[in-house]
């Protein structure tokens, strides 16, 4: 983790100003709030200050925010140091890539990225690369753990990540390219990659149980019948009728009717017979 200061005096700029679309916009923002709490909006105003000066956030760019939210220089500064949302040095015009090192990301491979990084844009972080495009920095959890590892550049992350994958990415960002967010496994968010194995009845989310007004037990019934109807044998064909008989299938299928009946029973005491707290003992009553 690296230690969050502000860039020296030589870095920073004279001044700071919203363009008049920002400053509309900025306005807008704060009307949002409550009378009092015009503060609450550090956060938007910081961020579109970072957008309008090319990804960083100045020291004069705070004391403005400070200044349109009533608040001393000294909040606006604890408000853009603690969150590596801001950047407080310039980065790379381009793309400033944020690597997460934390625990699950390192594990599954966040060194190795760290290593893309310094081998495509510099050693360190928080350089630029020599066209002044790029720059890297690693950063503690940004929130997309089961999707490890990963990077985040401004606000779209990159997600189930190789060093070869972030490679690609990072030469797309130098080409002017938007690089395809999300995970880059084939997966959709978060799900497993082979696919969903849990809660994969229609009768969940189609609505066909709405208005039924029996509920679980009637969706566990609709549920077990598709499933004993997908495990039955097909009616026989005419020719196959004389052919001998197939020896018996090791291999149990999944649903029988026998388990249909079973989750029945059971979506029957659900809706009939709802289980009851147990009421604690009388005080000063010991158990055995
Ligand atoms: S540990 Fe990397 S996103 Fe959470």
């Amino acid at each position: 983790m690296s230690v969050r200061r502000l860039a020296p005096k030589e870095l920073q700029p004279e001044s700071f100003a919203f363009t008049a679309e920002n400053l509309a916009w900025a306005e807008n923002t704060i009307a949002k709030y409550p009378a009092g709490r015009q503060a609450s909006a550090v956060i938007p105003l910081l961020m579109r200050a970072q957008e309008q000066a090319g990804g960083w956030v100045s020291e004069p760019a705070m004391r403005y925010v400070g200044d349109m939210l009533g608040m001393a220089p000294i909040r606006v500064y604890e408000v853009a140091t603690f969150y590596t949302q801001f950047q407080l040095l310039p980065v790379g015009r381009k793309a400033h890539i944020q690597v997460c090192g934390t625990t699950p990301c390192m594990l599954k491979g966040a060194g190795d990225l760290m290593k893309v990084c310094k081998n495509k844009i510099h050693a360190e972080p928080f350089h630029l690369n020599e066209s002044g495009t790029l720059s890297w920095e690693e950063v503690e959890c940004a929130g997309a753990c089961v999707n490890a590892p990963m990077v985040q550049v401004v606000n779209e992350v990159f997600e189930d990540l190789t060093p070869e994958i972030l490679e690609g990415i990072i030469d797309a960002f130098e080409r002017g390219e938007k690089p395809t967010t999300g995970p880059q496994n084939g997966r959709k968010s978060s799900e497993p990659v082979t696919g969903l194995r849990v809660l994969t009845s229609p009768e969940l989310y189609d609505g066909s149980m709405v208005g039924t007004g029996v509920g679980l037990a009637a969706a566990r019934e609709a549920i077990a019948a598709r499933a004993a109807a997908a495990a039955a044998p097909k009616p026989a064909e005419p020719a196959a009728a004389a052919a001998p008989a197939a020896p018996p299938k090791s291999d149990p299928a999944p649903a029988k009717p026998p388990v249909a009946e079973a989750v029945k029973a059971a979506g029957s005491a659900d809706s009939d017979k709802p289980s009851k707290p147990v009421a604690p003992p009388p005080a000063g009553e010991k158990g055995n």
